[in-house]
């Protein structure tokens, strides 16, 4: 029969370089592209949207439920759109980024979205119809597939960095330079929102099986082909 497409999970903390290089990764070698924080986000947009309390983690599963949410997996344009607005911009606002771990440690929450994601991985590495890559297979980035949403991934790499390197890397992202100042003001989003997501998932220290790549010291294109040569390694016949 037809071999099923690669999949590739990659985890990391805020600032170690996940997004830049799963998008070029799957840009690269012609897979889809699934952001799963980008669904937290989304469920986030959507409650507020709706007007529910944060803290009500009932009638925000609930919500989340219902979503009816669209993920464009296309590595040169990911897109979010939710209840027919794209809302690809709206989910990386900072009144957004700071509540987001509200939603993102509700269990319930998670399995959902968990079986969302599943359904978006099963679909490219099996070429279902509309799927993205043909069959080609997809990177799928977050905090828990290499142990929760795919743990039979065909690769599954963690990328870490030092503090001061993901505070610098997402002080230059939300602001464009990365002197003291930005730099500090970047703390609560990046140490703050990981300390509270490690309660829920464990992307600080590789799982079993689970290879690290420690990317303090590298740029992008360092971190791109040590990534490739992992999943060349691994899934030589793609
Ligand atoms: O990577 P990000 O900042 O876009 O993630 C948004 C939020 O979702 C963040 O609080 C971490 C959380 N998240 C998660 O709990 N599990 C994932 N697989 C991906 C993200």
């Amino acid at each position: 029969g037809r071999t099923r497409g690669v999949v590739v999970a990659i985890d990391g903390p805020s600032g170690s370089g996940k997004s830049t290089v799963s998008r070029r990764i799957a840009a690269e070698l012609g897979l889809a592209y699934l952001d799963t924080g980008a669904t937290y986000r989304a469920a986030t947009w959507w409650c507020l949207r709706r007007g529910v309390e944060l803290s009500d983690t009932d009638a925000v599963a609930a919500t989340v439920r219902d979503m009816p949410l669209e993920m464009v997996t296309d590595p040169a344009g990911p897109r979010v759109v939710c209840d027919g607005e794209d809302i690809t911009d709206a989910i990386r606002a900072s009144a957004l980024s700071a509540v987001v771990s509200q939603v993102a440690t509700n269990l319930e929450v998670r399995a959902e979205l968990c079986r969302l994601q599943r359904a978006e991985i099963e679909a490219e590495a099996t070429g279902a119809p509309g799927s993205r890559s043909a069959g080609r297979g997809i990177v799928a980035e977050g905090r828990d597939i290499t142990t929760v949403v795919a743990p039979d991934a065909d690769v599954r790499i963690l990328l870490t960095a030092d503090e001061q390197a993901r505070l610098a890397r997402r002080a230059k992202e939300l602001h464009g330079t990365a002197d003291a100042a930005t730099i500090e003001a970047t703390r609560d989003e990046v140490v703050r929102r990981d300390a509270d997501d490690s309660t829920v998932s464990t992307f600080m220290t590789a799982a079993d099986g689970v290879t690290t790549v420690d990317t303090s010291g590298y740029g992008v294109e360092e971190t791109f082909h040590a990534v490739l040569a992992l999943i060349r390694a691994a899934a030589p016949a793609r």
